[in-house]
């Protein structure tokens, strides 16, 4: 006797990117973010979750691994919280209504079942479509009234990014300015559909696990790093704006350079801890080189890509769409590898549950 649901959610690509905590606990950013969600044909989490009077504890499984010690996962914890609360309240209220049905599932334990259809180690922002995935399935278990943003600010207690993969499309995160976290949430700037041309090139540079986190590296930015505060002051605001409005009005070379120009400027600031993060290496910098080629060989100097990088050496190419086999080629040329299909992860919940 158990309820369940299964649902998956998209990874996002910052273009203006979040990097800084003002509160750690909340997870609270110190800059507004904006990002790009990526479709979900290549890279997905998918996450079932059961409830059940007869679970004598929660559980969590991610990648057909079983998680011990999930009551010291705060941010595991912080979302099961949020939602058991909504929920109850939910219950509360059916009842008064007089619903004689109703499941007391705020009651029941968990079992978790989440995996990603991409290798966590390659660093592609799982935390963020494992987060939005987790708190989306919770919420559509609970038949939760709530919206989408309201979710988004439960979501982004997992993980900061998680919040913008909520949506679709073109996502801002909003810093907000209650210290409760209540206004800090993500909202849809455009639908996909708005920009059908824009496209998502993801170069594995390096499988490998990376050195420094990006939850550590950020507070140890904002403890040392001038830069930042220039950053969060002088910079984001404006490029916030302008990045919007190069959005709707599908403007691809005030798109580009801002995106390029703020992933330099965040990378500068991982140089401007103390001590430094590195997070891009020689072929990351190789492959901003070819793409700075590219934008400049054209007749016109038109911007026709931008790259963009996370904490990695990975690199994500926004390209319009009848760019795509120009720039494949030049890639294969200057780094010559296999591409390899995409392969099912995703393992039966059945079988772990078992
Ligand atoms: C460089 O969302 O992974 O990808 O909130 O501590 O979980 P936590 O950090 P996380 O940081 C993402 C940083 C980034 C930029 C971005 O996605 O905006």
């Amino acid at each position: 006797r158990f309820y369940e649901k299964t649902s998956t959610s998209p990874v996002n690509i910052a273009v203006i990117k979040y990097w800084g905590k003002r509160d750690t606990t909340l997870i609270l950013p110190t800059n507004s973010s904006l990002s790009v969600t990526l479709s979900q044909e290549h890279l997905q989490s998918k996450t079932t979750i059961r409830a059940s009077p007869d679970f004598k504890k929660t559980r969590l499984w991610l990648n057909g691994i079983e998680e011990i010690d999930i009551d010291n996962n705060k941010r595991l914890q912080n979302c099961l919280r949020e939602t058991r609360n909504l929920r109850k309240e939910y219950e509360n209220k059916l009842s008064k209504e007089g619903v004689k049905t109703v499941i007391p599932l705020s009651e029941f334990n968990v079992h978790i079942c989440s995996e990603n259809n991409f290798p966590t180690a390659a660093g592609l922002a799982s935390s963020a479509s494992g987060f939005a995935c987790l708190t989306y399935t919770l919420a559509q278990l609970y038949e939760l009234p709530v919206s989408t943003t309201e979710l988004s600010k439960i979501a982004r207690q997992g993980s900061g990014s998680a919040c913008r993969s909520l949506f679709g499309g073109f996502v801002a995160w909003e810093l907000g300015s209650q210290n409760d976290g209540s206004d800090s949430q993500a909202i849809q700037i455009a639908p996909k559909d708005h920009w059908p041309e824009l496209e998502a090139l993801i170069c594995i540079v390096s499988d490998a696990k990376k050195g420094i986190s990006s939850t550590e590296g950020m507070q140890n930015t904002v403890a040392t790093s001038p830069l930042l505060q220039h950053r969060i002051e002088k910079v984001v605001p404006e490029r916030m704006k302008s990045i919007t409005e190069a959005i709707l009005n599908r403007d691809f070379q005030k798109f580009a350079e801002i995106t390029m120009r703020d992933s330099n400027q965040f990378h500068a600031v991982c140089l401007d801890t103390y001590p430094p993060i590195f997070y891009l290496n020689d072929v990351s910098r190789a492959i901003i080189r070819v793409i700075t080629e590219y934008n400049s060989s054209n007749e016109f100097k038109k911007l026709k890509a931008a790259y963009t990088f996370d904490a990695g050496p990975n690199a994500v190419i926004y390209t319009l769409r009848e760019n795509i086999p120009e720039i494949i080629n030049i890639i294969a040329k200057y780094f010559p590898g296999n591409v390899e299909n995409d392969k099912d992860y995703f393992s039966d919940p059945d079988q772990l549950f078992a």
